[in-house]
């Protein structure tokens, strides 16, 4: 239907080389949901209700919608118990260690959805993740702050009870602003899938041994970490920040281009686009729009711009099809937001929860799935004779 689909062998073996969650054409820069082109979901969706596509396979109706919202809203606490496990960290300890620990510990308080093989309690244990992670997340950031934790409202939006949570303080009520929380949720849209990548691979393979869904999620979110992957957001903002101004863009130009340096241009180059990610694009859209009605003027932003004029331009890059992939503008509208750089693989992993617990579902759904075994090329010695040490 949609072209030739080429898989990697080595998927093969883990029974895990099909999917009708989500199609990307990396050469053309096309990113499909269940068919809907990403572009129109991040601009007229709303993160719930692509939500309830990427689970459910199709579009909810209003009805289908209202009754998703309401039963998402209804999980949003978490147990009391979890508020005391914040206790044994440590204030600085990074929010991407907390979460990973928190997600994995939630299958010792919810043991009503743990049996794999029934669906509705797959979709409950989904449904529940959803809820939840916006709670904990915020309860990370709450923690290395220093506040108190907030609880959730049921009278906010998804986005909004989320911003409510990271940034409302017992002495006064936080405004949550229409345009901040719009943009948070099309920034939720843009990271909550994106076909088997490494963390969802990740969560896959773990789902292919009948692991329970906490213990998967918590494995994508630890696969998420890696700054060449999710952690991507942060480090770019980090190297942004590191330029520090325009005229010293073609030394680190050169630096990318340099073999022997290991220093990439965070938030340049994808594994699967050759092409403009279609992501960075609505971000670009988004980033601009955020700083121009919150009129802020952000020196990243200027360094952002001209290091993409001048990558877009040269050859280097241009041969080697590097384009800013979705990470590239996501941290400049997150630190106009007031999220800070280390919440922001957070904010990714909370957005992507939802593609990794379809994937799960999808796989478990299937009668024929078997544990994943990826093969490997052995490059070892030849059998050979041991001979033990005189003790
Ligand atoms: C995400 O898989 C997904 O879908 C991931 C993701 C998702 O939604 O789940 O899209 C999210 O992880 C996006 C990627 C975020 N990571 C970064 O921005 C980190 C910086 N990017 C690089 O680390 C890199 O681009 C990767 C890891 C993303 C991809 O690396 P590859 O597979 O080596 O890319 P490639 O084969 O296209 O590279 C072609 C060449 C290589 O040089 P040669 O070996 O041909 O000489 O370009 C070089 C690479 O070394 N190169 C870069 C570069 N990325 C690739 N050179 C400088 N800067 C870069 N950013």
């Amino acid at each position: 239907k949609h072209g030739y689909f080429t898989f990697d062998p080595g998927f093969l073996a883990t029974g895990s080389c099909e999917s009708k969650i989500t199609y990307i054409d990396g050469d053309n820069g096309v990113l499909l949901h269940r068919g809907y082109p990403i572009e129109q979901l991040a601009t007229e969706a709303d993160y719930l209700e692509v939500c309830y596509m990427l689970i459910h396979g199709e579009a909810p109706t209003s009805e289908q919608y209202e009754e998703f919202k309401k039963t998402i809203t209804k999980h949003t606490m978490v147990h009391q118990g979890i508020h005391e496990f914040f206790g044994g960290f440590r204030r600085d300890a990074h929010p991407m260690a907390m979460l990973c620990a928190v997600t994995g510990a939630l299958s010792s308080f919810y043991h009503d959805d743990l049996n794999i093989a029934d669906p509705k309690q797959r979709v409950r244990s989904a449904y529940r993740l959803i809820a939840k992670i916006p709670t904990i997340a915020a309860m990370c950031y709450k923690h290395n702050i220093g506040q108190p934790f907030v609880y959730p409202r049921n009278d906010l939006s998804y986005s909004e009870n989320f911003l409510n949570m990271m940034f409302s303080v017992p002495a006064e009520e936080y405004k949550v602003s229409p345009i901040i929380a719009k943009a948070m949720d099309r920034i939720f849209t843009l990271h909550a899938d994106h076909e088997q990548n490494a963390s969802t691979s990740t969560v896959r393979l773990a789902g292919s041994s009948g692991a329970n869904p906490y213990a998967c999620i918590a494995a994508g979110v630890a696969s998420l970490w890696g700054p060449a992957h999710g952690g991507a957001n942060e480090a770019c903002l980090k190297m942004l920040a590191e330029i520090g101004s325009v005229e010293r863009i073609p030394e680190f130009i050169d630096k990318a281009k340099d073999k022997n340096d290991p220093f990439r241009l965070m938030g340049f180059g994808h594994r699967v686009y050759k092409n403009f990610d279609p992501r960075a694009k609505v971000m670009r859209e988004t980033c601009h729009e955020v700083l121009s009605e919150l009129n802020i003027k952000d020196p990243l932003l200027d360094v952002a711009m001209e290091l993409e004029r001048i990558a877009l331009e040269d050859p280097y890059f241009v041969e080697k099809k590097l384009y800013p992939n979705v990470d590239f503008y996501s941290g400049i509208i997150l630190k106009a937001i007031g999220i800070p750089t280390n919440m922001f693989t957070v904010i990714f992993a909370l957005s992507r929860t939802v593609g990794w617990i379809s994937h799960w579902h999808e796989m478990l759904s299937e009668p024929s799935q078997k544990i994943g075994r990826p093969r490997q090329l052995y490059t070892g010695e030849a059998k050979r004779e041991f001979s033990p040490i005189k003790k």
